[in-house]
Order: C-alpha cells, then sequence, then structure tokens
C-alpha cells in the first residue's frame, strides 16, 4: 500500500499550459514530445515509504442562522450556525435560479437566457423556509429557491473557490523522484470496482503514473481499459497501437533502440492526455521502461537556470509527423520550443530523478502524458520472442470525467476522500 495516511502539503498554486517543447529532431518522432509546462507550484515530493492522500474532508450538513439582503451593496448575506457568513450578488443568484423555468431539470443546465436577465436586478425579500432553504422573490414575480449545502458549496470566499475547484479538477499535483514507489492498483479491480477505479484515477491524476497488474497478456487489454473510461483516442496510429521492431518502421518506437526520455505526440497541437502501454511480450535483454516527473524536472530547471526555463516555455517551433499507418498523414503543429534543450534533459538524465522498471507481460502502466516523459532502454530483438506492447490514449477531459462518476458513486455526491485501499 503506498498511500495510507494523510500527508496534505502545502497546496499549490497550479498553472499550467499544455506547452509541448522540442524534440531534439525537427522531425519529431511518432508521438513523442518533450513537455515544458509553464506554472507555479509548491513541490512535493514523494519519497519511499512516504505516504500521502487527502484529508478525508467531513461533509457536514450546512444549515443557515439567518439570511438578509444588503440593498445598497446588491448582496444577500447568509449567516451559518457554524457562526461563518457568506455574501453572493443579487445578479448571480437571479443568473442561477434553479426553478424549472430557468433550469433544463432533465439536463441540468440553464434555460434562462442571458437577453432576459435584468443585471441590476433588486431584491423583493429574503426568507428562510421551514425546510431550510433560501427563498427569495424578485421584483419581476419571480421566486427563486435555493438549499443551503447548494449556497454553501457556492461560497465566494477564497477559501471555498479553492475547494470547489480542487473538487472539480484535482489540480493538486505530488512532485516526485527516482525514489517513488509506483502506485499500483488490480486491473480486474479497476475495470470492475469504482472503488479501485477512483483510486486509480486519484493516483493517475497526482502521481501521474500508476501500474495495473494483472491484465490478460493479450491484445485489446488498453481498449477495454479505455472503454472503462469512456472512449480512446484515436490518431493516425490507429485506435490502440502496436509498439514492436518492425521492419521500415515509421516511427522510432517501432525499432530495438534505446528511446529517450519525452512524451508523445507533439505533431499534434492538442497531444494525448493520458497514455496506456500494455506489456504482451518482453525482450529477454533490455527494453526496461524510464520515467522522470515533468514538472518536477521543470521546477528544478527553473530553480538552476531562468534563462533556459524562459526559452523553453515561450518560443515555438514546428514538429512534423509524415507517414502512412491508420492512414497517410502530413502532421504539422507549433508548440513551445527549449534551445537550451540540453540543460532540461542533463536534469531529467539524473539519476536521482529517473524511475526504472521492467514490464511483465500483463503490466499496464498509464501515465499523464502532459507531465511525465518516459522513455525505454533499448533491447535484444528476436524473432521467436518479439517485444510487444500495446499502447492507446486517451484524453484528459474523458478521464476525470469517470474520475468525477466513479467519486459520486462511492461517495454520494460529496466532496471526495480519495480511496486508498485499493493501491497497493
Ligand atoms: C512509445 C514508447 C515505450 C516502450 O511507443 O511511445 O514510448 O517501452 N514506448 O517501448
Ligand atoms: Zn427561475
Ligand atoms: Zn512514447
Amino acid at each position: 500500500m503506498w498511500m495510507s495516511t494523510l500527508a496534505r502539503f502545502a497546496r499549490p498554486i497550479f498553472q499550467r499550459s499544455p506547452s509541448p517543447v522540442l524534440c531534439k529532431a525537427m522531425k519529431a518522432c511518432r508521438r513523442m514530445e518533450l513537455l515544458a509546462p509553464s506554472f507555479c507550484m509548491t513541490p512535493v515530493h514523494i519519497r519511499r515509504h512516504q505516504t500521502l492522500g487527502s484529508a478525508p474532508m467531513p461533509v457536514a450538513a450546512h444549515s443557515m442562522r439567518h439570511v438578509r439582503a444588503l440593498h445598497e451593496e446588491r448582496l444577500m448575506a447568509v449567516e451559518w450556525e457554524d457562526g461563518g457568513q457568506s455574501l453572493y450578488p443579487f445578479t448571480w443568484l437571479r443568473d442561477n435560479c434553479q426553478c424549472s423555468r430557468c433550469t433544463l431539470q432533465s439536463a441540468e443546465a440553464r434555460l434562462l437566457l442571458m437577453a432576459d436577465l435584468d443585471i441590476h436586478i433588486g431584491m423583493d425579500s429574503v426568507e428562510v423556509t421551514k425546510d431550510g432553504k433560501v427563498s427569495i422573490a424578485w421584483p419581476d414575480q419571480h421566486t427563486s429557491v435555493f438549499d443551503a449545502e447548494w449556497l454553501k458549496k457556492r461560497c465566494f470566499s477564497d477559501a471555498a473557490r479553492q475547494a470547489m475547484q480542487e473538487e472539480l479538477f484535482l489540480n493538486e499535483r505530488y512532485y516526485w523522484d527516482a525514489t517513488l514507489r509506483i502506485p499500483q492498483a488490480d486491473f480486474q479491480e479497476v475495470l470492475h470496482d469504482d472503488g479501485a477505479a477512483l483510486a486509480w484515477l486519484m493516483a493517475l491524476r497526482q502521481v501521474g503514473i500508476v501500474h495495473l497488474k494483472g491484465a490478460p497478456a493479450e491484445q485489446g487489454q488498453v481498449a477495454r481499459l479505455a472503454e472503462r473510461i469512456g472512449y480512446l483516442r484515436l490518431t493516425f496510429y490507429g485506435h490502440t497501437w502496436q509498439v514492436q521492431d518492425k521492419s521500415m518502421a515509421n516511427n522510432v518506437a517501432y525499432t530495438s533502440g534505446k528511446l529517450s526520455l519525452h512524451t508523445d505526440y507533439p505533431a499534434l497541437h492538442f497531444a494525448p492526455g493520458v497514455q496506456f502501454l500494455h506489456c504482451i511480450k518482453q525482450a529477454k535483454e533490455g527494453g526496461e521502461s524510464e520515467v522522470v516527473d515533468g514538472f518536477h524536472m521543470a521546477k528544478q530547471l527553473q530553480r538552476e537556470d531562468p534563462e533556459a526555463f524562459r526559452t523553453l516555455t515561450s518560443l515555438r517551433v514546428d514538429f512534423t509527423d509524415t507517414g502512412t499507418d491508420y492512414c497517410d498523414f502530413m502532421l504539422q503543429s507549433k508548440n513551445r520550443i527549449i534551445e537550451a534543450l540540453k540543460a532540461y534533459v542533463d536534469i531529467m538524465n539524473r539519476p536521482e530523478n529517473v524511475v526504472t522498471y521492467t514490464m511483465k507481460p500483463g503490466d499496464i502502466v498509464t501515465f499523464d502524458n502532459w507531465r511525465l516523459l518516459h522513455g525505454r532502454k533499448s533491447y535484444i530483438s528476436r524473432p521467436d520472442r518479439l517485444r510487444h506492447l500495446e499502447g492507446a490514449y486517451l484524453d484528459w477531459d474523458e478521464v476525470m470525467s469517470r474520475l468525477r462518476i466513479v467519486r459520486r458513486n462511492v461517495h454520494g455526491d460529496t466532496r471526495a476522500s480519495d480511496k486508498r485501499s485499493h493501491l497497493h
């Protein structure tokens, strides 16, 4: 078990832009890219034997002591039983009316047209109803009713807004180096158990990499995993793709050579967010995998060589990928470049930063392709024992969507306390 107890670290102010940088050659290898995230974040390290997780947040039912309209400021003030106070603008309340004329209940989507919203609206009266809701009468005879819990969650205080953003996007990241013990989960459990899926996706989001164990050593498993999320991302390399030593390889990954640390597919303006690689057959000699935490590396570079960091995160260069696979393609993209690429590469090749592991048949590595750089050592290719990985891409929107759904299934409609028992 790699996570068990609480170790909440300083909340990062996380601001990322998926800004890929230049691979060594302008002709990018198939889907490879190096990643230059522009961010500002408090580094947090996961060290060997260190455990971490999120604090289970107790979800208390919030009830109101008092509510009143501050007409001059055009704000509604709610005093909570716990002593806190929240302020809500009149316009925002009218705009967010949850009644069936303003909201299409079946779609949980607004019906109220912006053109019909009076942004200078006043408030006739406001009261707490017997069942503990806020009822507002508007000058146009319209009435809005809001749940206490609904309002509490949308409190405009910095802390509440930050908590809401974290709940929605899980932007906290745990930085790591060579001492990381890669979180593991069971393939079958992840497919069939929402608690296990939640633990997997939380770790994928926050650590950036999770190993799934126990998948059948045959093709089709990354597609099953992608179906568990929703759907995979089709690219010019197909729905899924076979990493093997191929003659007339249309990509350097399809050789037995070493792959230096990279992220995949910089020739796309919107590189795939998540990657799955399933080991079906491993080489007898070589073929070990390597990963580094690109965010942690970039932070190091920013500290050691701010000029290089600035270059890396600002300059854009042309990437290209041309060939035939799923169909013929001639891709061009302009993504962030690193002129001082060497400085970045030197940092990420430091032994203290690289995690090395050997995949066994049935292992699937799932990782954040916007954050991690991955590579592999060269291997001896033998026709009787062809190394074979099957890969697939997904995007973060779909992955986060599934995470929110399984979190709701596991914890109800509340803030998640992540379930960690499924990670080993
Ligand atoms: C790839 C890749 C790693 C491996 O196909 O993009 O990085 O171990 N493969 O073959
Ligand atoms: Zn309404
Ligand atoms: Zn790759």
